[in-house]
């Protein structure tokens, strides 16, 4: 038996498990890689403060999200497909997540629908929107979220076009996966990710096949999104959507101070600084570079979040000091999906508790909201190197 330890423990048996086309969609970043890599790698350039003679006990992980309490600030970000990366994958994870005490959001691009997630599952989990070209359907994608119990809608503002990830234009990417020689010769090898797959009937795009105009089947998100995405996609319809909406709004894809003013004046309740996983514009900066310059410019009017990178509790901790309120695990979470189900999640949730729990001990922090850069010790570079 595996004994898993870390994120990476779950990563490998994830790979062993899961077919190569959904191991590869999750582990792209979009052309270069330069800023995917980024995201995790400039973690490791920020060193931690240790400190003793502190009493560590009574440690507390526990913060709030827009209102709502949480465990620990570490919400499962939206990820397309994830019911391709084991069957009824966003039922497991919303069930995992619940158990731990954390927000689980549902991606527009998911496999199991608003309402399956809601029905078999802890309703309360949170929406994530793309907006598209039809507005009668944005709208009812809205309403089935609020109709469902969603808790808060996320909406994504940098995936209007779809970065372009080599691997899956080469795999030929596609829900389920078409018959292919070279797919069958491979899904032979994923036994139990098969077995899984043949006993549920969600396996495609379960909030748009048969819900948006027309539509009645999509195997493509390629397709999807250069057809579909409004990509005329601006504030003012982001002030329309919040109107529709009506509730806690956090906005995902921020990556730059004007526009963390521009959402903190509309009234967005929370921003997510994010470069999507770097998997939209490559060559843009780490999100745990922006983090800082954005949370002074704004974190007085809007809750700063942050995605993009964690891999650790230790992860988790660096965003934390560095600015976020919150954080989002999206890869770290898929690796334990894909490993072993709802277990696989709750495991990957228990490692980043217990690596975060841990080192706020020894940097002698009993309260996560209380961290602040005073804990860490930056490079003279880290922020400055560019205006
Ligand atoms: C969708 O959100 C993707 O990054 O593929």
């Amino acid at each position: 038996m595996t004994v898993i330890t870390n994120i990476d423990d779950l990563k490998r048996l994830y790979q062993r498990r899961v077919p190569r086309m959904f191991f590869d969609y999750t582990e792209s970043g979009s052309w270069t890689e330069q800023t995917f890599r980024d995201n995790s790698e400039d973690f490791s350039h920020i060193k931690l403060r240790q400190r003793v003679g502190v009493d560590m006990t009574g440690r507390s992980t526990k913060s709030s999200m827009v209102g709502q309490e949480v465990s620990m600030p570490v919400a499962l970000a939206p990820v397309g497909l994830t019911g391709m990366q084991c069957a009824d994958g966003e039922i497991k994870a919303a069930r995992a997540a619940a158990g731990f005490g954390v927000p689980f959001t549902l991606s527009t691009m998911s496999i199991c629908s608003i309402e399956e997630v809601a029905a078999h599952a802890t309703p309360g989990f949170w929406f994530q929107l793309y907006v598209m070209r039809d507005q009668e359907f944005v709208e009812s994608l809205v309403g089935r979220a609020r109709d469902a119990g969603c808790r808060a809608l996320v909406l994504t503002l940098d995936l209007q076009i779809l970065g372009q990830r080599h691997k899956d234009l080469k795999n030929g990417l596609s829900v389920p996966p078409r018959p292919t020689f070279g797919n069958l010769l491979n899904l032979s090898t994923k036994l139990r990710w098969g077995m899984g797959m043949l006993a549920t009937k969600r396996k495609k795009f379960g909030n748009i096949i048969g819900h948006a105009r027309g539509v009645t089947d999509t195997g493509s998100l390629m397709e999807w999104t250069a057809n579909q995405f409004d990509q005329s996609l601006d504030w003012k319809r982001v002030v329309a959507i919040k109107r529709l909406w009506g509730g806690p709004l956090i906005l995902k894809g921020i990556l730059d101070v004007e526009d963390a003013r521009r959402a903190a004046d509309i009234g967005a309740d929370a921003i997510i600084v994010s470069n999507h996983g770097g998997r939209q514009l490559d060559g843009a900066m780490s999100s745990i570079r922006m983090v800082s310059r954005i949370a002074q410019a704004v974190g007085g009017s809007v809750e700063i979040h942050f995605d993009s990178g964690i891999r650790s509790g230790q992860d988790v901790l660096k965003a934390l000091a560095m600015g976020a309120h919150a954080t989002y695990i999206g890869r770290s979470y898929i690796y334990g999906l894909g490993a072993m189900g709802e277990k696989g999640v709750r495991s990957a949730l228990e490692v980043i508790h217990k690596e975060l729990d841990f080192t706020m001990a020894l940097c002698g922090k009993t309260d996560v909201t209380e961290l602040s850069r005073s804990d860490l010790f930056l490079p003279a570079d880290f922020e400055t190197a560019w205006n």
